[in-house]
């Protein structure tokens, strides 16, 4: 049950750094929205649902960490449409909305390291 977790939250890591990598290729680059960053977040959100289950652990959830990187995922997702929907209307994303994408992602992964 251990071992499967650990690669559960291995999977997760691997949705950030889908979403990350590919918003810093992007940042040294034309600043667009990808379908990469699309799928980060996809395989973070489902990996990340799964963790939140209880999975029999010695020590308990913190909920509230949880809750609010779920918002804060659901806040990417937003930003990742309407940067999309921006660049296929005017060619461009818009400088805040992309910003804000890597801020988001690098905030959820402070959340999970920084507070336990
Ligand atoms: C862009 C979105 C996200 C990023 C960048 C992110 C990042 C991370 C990272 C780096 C870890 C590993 C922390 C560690 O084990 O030290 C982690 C663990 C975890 N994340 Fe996320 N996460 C995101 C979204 C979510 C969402 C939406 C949920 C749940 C709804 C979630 C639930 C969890 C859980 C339950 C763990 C394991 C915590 C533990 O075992 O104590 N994450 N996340």
């Amino acid at each position: 049950m251990e071992i499967l977790r650990s690669i559960v939250v291995l999977i997760h890591l691997v949705g950030f750094a889908t979403i990350f990598g590919a918003w810093i290729v992007e940042a040294v680059g034309k600043r667009r929205v990808t379908r990469l960053m699309h799928w980060g977040l996809a395989i973070a959100l489902v990996a990340g649902l799964a963790l939140s289950a209880p999975w029999g652990l010695a020590h308990d959830l913190n909920y509230m960490k949880i809750g609010i990187k779920l918002v804060v995922l659901i806040l990417i997702g937003g930003l990742l449409g309407a940067g999309a929907a921006r660049e296929r209307k005017s060619g461009a994303v818009p400088a805040g909305i992309f910003w804000a994408i890597g801020g988001l992602t690098l905030l959820n992964a402070g959340l999970a390291v920084i507070w336990r």
